[in-house]
Formats: C-alpha cells, sequence, structure tokens
C-alpha cells in the first residue's frame, strides 16, 4: 500500500505531499551521480527514475555509495522506475524489471509504472514507422497490467501503476483487473493542472505525481513549440514568489504538494536541488492558491504527438483517452 506520511513525523517511506523526490528525465549520465548523491545529503529520499532515460546505471552507482558509505540505507528511499513502451507483451516484462534491478543494483522497487498506454515492438527503442509500433490489440493494456499485478504479487514491485493514463485508460484497467493502479504519474503544472483527472484519481484511491512541474524547459528543441509559453516567468506565480520572498520554482511545488500531489521536479544543479527540497517547508494561503488556481493559460508541454506520427496506429485521443 502507498502511504501517504508526513516524512518528517515517520519513519516510512512519504510519497506523499513532499517534493523531496528527485527527477531523472534529461539527468545526463555524467551528472546524475552527483545530482542523487547531492539530492539524498539535501534530504531527499524519492529518486524517480526510468530506463529510457538511459541513466539507470550512473543511478545505481550512486545508490550503491549511498548504501556501502551509510549515508542512507535502502529502506529509508523510495525508488521509482517504469516499464518501457518496448516490454509491454507479457513475456518482456519481468526481464524489463530485471534489467531496470541490476542497472539499479537493487532487489527491488517501491514503485513500478507502465510508462505510456503506447506498446512498440520488442527490441525498438523509440518506433519511427508503423511497423515498429505494437497495437494495443496485440498488446492490450490489460494483459500488461496483469503482468504488474504479477511483479507487485512477487516482491519485486512493493507498489504499481501507471503514467499518462487519462480516465478512459484508468476505468479500463479498474473494470478489466483485479487491482487497479495505485499510482498515475502525468504531467501537471499551474498550465494543466489536471483537475478532472485528479477528482477521478482520488475517488478511486489512485495518487498523483506531477512531472514536468516546470515546464521541462530543458526539453530537446524537437520536442519543443517555439511558442511555448514560459511557466518559470508567469506573471501571477512571479508576484506570489515575490511577495513571499522564494523562488517561483518553489511557489510551484508548494502550489503542487497543496493539492496533496506528489511532485518530481529534475535538477542536476547542487543549489536549485536544495531550493526545491526546501519547498517542502513553503506554506501557500488559501489566497494565493486560488490564484493560482484560476490562471487562465492552459498548456501541456508533454504533448504525445512522438507517438502519432509516421503511420502509428495511435492517435492523441487514444492516448489521453
Ligand atoms: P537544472 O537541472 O540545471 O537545475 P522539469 O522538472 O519541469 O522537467 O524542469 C527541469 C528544468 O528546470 C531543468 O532545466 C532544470 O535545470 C530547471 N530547474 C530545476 N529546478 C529549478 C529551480 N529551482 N529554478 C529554476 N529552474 C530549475
Amino acid at each position: 500500500m502507498i502511504q501517504i506520511i508526513n516524512y518528517a513525523n515517520s519513519n516510512s517511506i512519504s510519497l506523499g505531499f513532499t517534493s523531496s523526490t528527485l527527477g531523472t528525465w534529461k539527468s545526463e549520465p555524467g551528472e546524475v551521480y552527483e545530482a542523487v548523491i547531492s539530492a539524498v545529503k539535501s534530504g531527499y529520499r524519492h529518486i524517480d527514475c526510468a530506463p529510457i532515460y538511459g541513466n539507470e546505471k550512473e543511478i545505481g552507482e550512486a545508490l550503491s555509495y549511498l548504501f556501502k558509505d551509510g549515508i542512507v540505507k535502502r529502506e529509508e528511499l523510495w525508488i521509482t522506475s517504469k516499464l518501457w513502451n518496448n516490454a509491454h507483451l507479457p513475456e518482456n516484462i519481468e526481464p524489463a524489471i530485471k534489467q531496470t534491478l541490476a542497472d539499479l543494483q537493487l532487489e527491488y522497487l517501491d514503485l513500478y509504472l507502465i510508462h505510456w498506454a503506447v506498446a512498440f515492438k520488442p527490441g525498438i527503442v523509440f518506433a519511427q514507422s508503423a511497423d515498429e509500433f505494437e497495437t494495443l490489440e496485440n498488446a492490450p493494456l490489460v494483459d500488461t497490467w496483469n503482468g504488474m499485478i504479477e511483479l507487485y504479487k512477487r516482491g519485486l514491485a512493493k507498489n504499481i501503476g501507471v503514467c499518462n493514463f487519462g480516465i478512459g485508460n484508468l476505468q479500463h484497467l479498474i473494470d478489466n483487473c483485479e487491482m487497479a493502479p495505485q499510482m498515475n504519474q502525468v504531467e501537471l503544472h499551474p498550465y494543466l493542472p489536471q483537475t478532472k483527472l485528479h477528482d477521478f484519481c482520488k475517488k478511486n484511491n489512485i495518487h498523483m505525481t506531477a512531472y514536468s512541474p516546470f515546464g521541462s524547459p530543458d526539453r530537446q528543441a524537437k520536442m519543443k513549440a517555439d511558442d511555448e509559453p514560459s511557466l518559470l516567468n508567469d506573471s501571477t506565480i512571479s508576484e506570489i514568489a515575490e511577495s513571499k520572498g522564494i523562488s517561483i520554482a518553489q511557489t510551484i511545488l508548494a502550489w503542487v504538494m497543496s493539492r496533496e500531489i506528489c511532485v518530481i521536479p529534475k535538477s542536476t544543479n547542487k543549489g536549485r536541488i536544495k531550493q526545491n527540497f526546501e519547498a517542502n517547508d513553503v506554506e501557500l494561503t488559501s489566497e494565493e492558491i486560488e490564484k493560482i488556481n484560476t490562471i487562465e493559460k492552459s498548456y501541456r508541454y508533454v504533448k504525445g504527438d512522438f507517438f502519432t506520427q509516421n503511420g502509428s496506429p495511435y492517435s492523441l485521443e487514444d492516448l489521453w483517452r
């Protein structure tokens, strides 16, 4: 069971409201080792990983160092990773988690998530043409989810969930499987508050994690639109930040946490890693929260259109349904 506990007051692992979570998407090998060590030394206890980020081996080396040096114990950390799109077929799920565990030098994960409701043919890292995709007819989400339940039953993953699932895909698993996802990790920030999805998840006891809380400004240029709004320069958030003497980034993190959503800011910069952790201590007033809630700008930075081109059998409607 995922526990929502205030970490500061408990021996148990917190997944819930804190920003004591390090995102590692776009953290380059060569940088992520120091980032993980610096995060744990600053107090972070939750690291969000995925094999497609290409850095799990280096994170494993950092974890191994932290355990050997007695800086933190395995049971004090919460490590999340994800099943990549090329391992959705039932026979590929266990090998995928075993590879991740070997790379991270761990015996179990605290949380394992289906990364996308999109399947590729086995061995394809990123599908570029129609024949490299696996359709949901050949790789039904229910079969993949049942494979995840097996991992959970065997203790390889203490909790299981999904990423990038809309209400329709979540309901489909709830209706057809013995266990519902415990977590849904999605893009979430003041320009994409995901209010309906959040209400649905709350009703169904599914926790949420917010990725790209700052709008992921360090994404590759090919993943970005020319006219993207800059969340870290938003005038409403900036006003609130200035009045409290904190940063815009910290204001965003505090806003996410005020909604009881876990948040995974990515940074490889020591100072910003520390600053993001300190957002745990920021409290926004209900007026400040309401001001952010009523920002009218609406924007999804990670659109998923890289899965719907070149003859792909997936459409954006399928993806976010
Ligand atoms: P860096 O890694 O150099 O700190 P997201 O979490 O939405 O994917 O955003 C990650 C981006 O935000 C990275 O470019 C990261 O840069 C930057 N970032 C992380 N923390 C902060 C912060 N506190 N203030 C400003 N930028 C930040």
